[in-house]
């Protein structure tokens, strides 16, 4: 169901989160130049039909193209956008429409910076005679210049204490790099662990499916956002999800202490974010590093 734009701010936790109730393509011309990070996971080709317009995967590229101006529009030129997505099969067999619509955002001047994985570590149960249970989603990291802002300290991980008991284990020629021999290039460099405190993450998060209902079907965890909140956007900035659905991604803004905008067309969603937002405490209010 659409209802007729409206907009509602929900000030929380130091921040504020804004809820527009309209067609993102339409609503992001009032955010010209001002987003420092677009967060969203689109409606899967044909997957919802009974709750949202759903659009078949054959057209999904096409359709998705229709949003690319007003997301140039509104992402400042360090910006990024993170999709959060995936393939639908059809027929059996896996359609391509994803691929399909990144190669045409490349082809319209997005940057492909990195393509992070989601690992499901809690997949859905069941049974398909040619696959296994989907465990993995993409989220992909695009961007309108080749550097666009990012604080890698901002989502460091403690080394753990593995490194102090192998290190303390290894001689002194372990300490040193070695060249394999045959010369492939390869080779060890245990020494860049010693007095490691904290370490880069891998680009696959693995975070569970989200089991509670919050009024939406389609609801990713707040985890995902806030990831890339923190490495994405910087402090004071604001944050976009032009798929707002439920409204995870102000909830994972509020928990970062970013300023946020969430847009959906549907005004359901749009009742069901404003209640998590109200209702819900933001977790996650651990200091950043950097
Ligand atoms: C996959 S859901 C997002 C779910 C969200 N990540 C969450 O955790 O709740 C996609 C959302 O996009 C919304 N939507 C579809 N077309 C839209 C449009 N043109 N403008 C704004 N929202 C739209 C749908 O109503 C739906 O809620």
């Amino acid at each position: 169901m659409s209802l007729p734009a409206s907009t509602v701010t929900v000030e929380r936790a130091g921040t504020s989160c804004t809820v527009v109730c309209g067609d993102s393509r339409e609503e992001l011309k009032a955010y010209r130049g001002q987003v420092d990070l677009i967060v969203t996971s689109p409606p899967y080709a044909d997957a919802r039909r009974r709750h949202y317009d759903s659009v078949h995967p054959d057209d999904f590229a096409a359709w998705f193209m229709t949003f690319n101006e007003s997301f140039r529009g509104a992402l400042k030129t360090s910006g990024s956008l993170v999709i959060n997505i995936k393939d639908k099969v059809v027929g059996g067999v896996r359609h391509r429409y994803v691929w399909h619509t990144i190669e045409a955002l490349a082809g319209a001047g997005w940057y492909c910076i990195e393509d992070y994985l989601w690992h499901k570590t809690n997949p859905m149960p069941g049974y398909w005679p040619t696959r296994l249970r989907d465990g993995w989603e993409y989220c992909f990291h695009l961007s309108k210049s080749k550097r666009p802002y990012m604080n890698q300290d901002a989502v460091r991980r403690p080394v753990g204490g593995w490194v102090e008991s192998r290190l303390a284990r290894l001689g002194e020629h372990d300490r040193c790099r070695q060249n394999s021999a045959n010369a492939s290039g390869f080779g060890r460099d245990i020494s860049r662990w010693l007095n490691k405190r904290t370490v880069l993450p891998p680009n696959v998060l693995s975070l569970p499916l989200v089991g509670k209902n919050v009024g939406h079907p389609a609801v990713f965890p707040i985890d995902l956002p806030l990831f890339f909140i923190r490495l994405l956007c910087p402090e004071g900035g604001l944050v976009c999800d032009p798929f707002g659905g439920s409204g995870t991604t102000g909830l994972a803004a509020l928990a970062a202490g970013r300023r946020s905008v969430l847009i959906d067309n549907n005004g359901e969603y749009c009742e069901a974010a404003l209640k998590r937002l109200r209702e819900e405490t933001p977790a996650h209010r651990q200091p950043e590093h950097g």
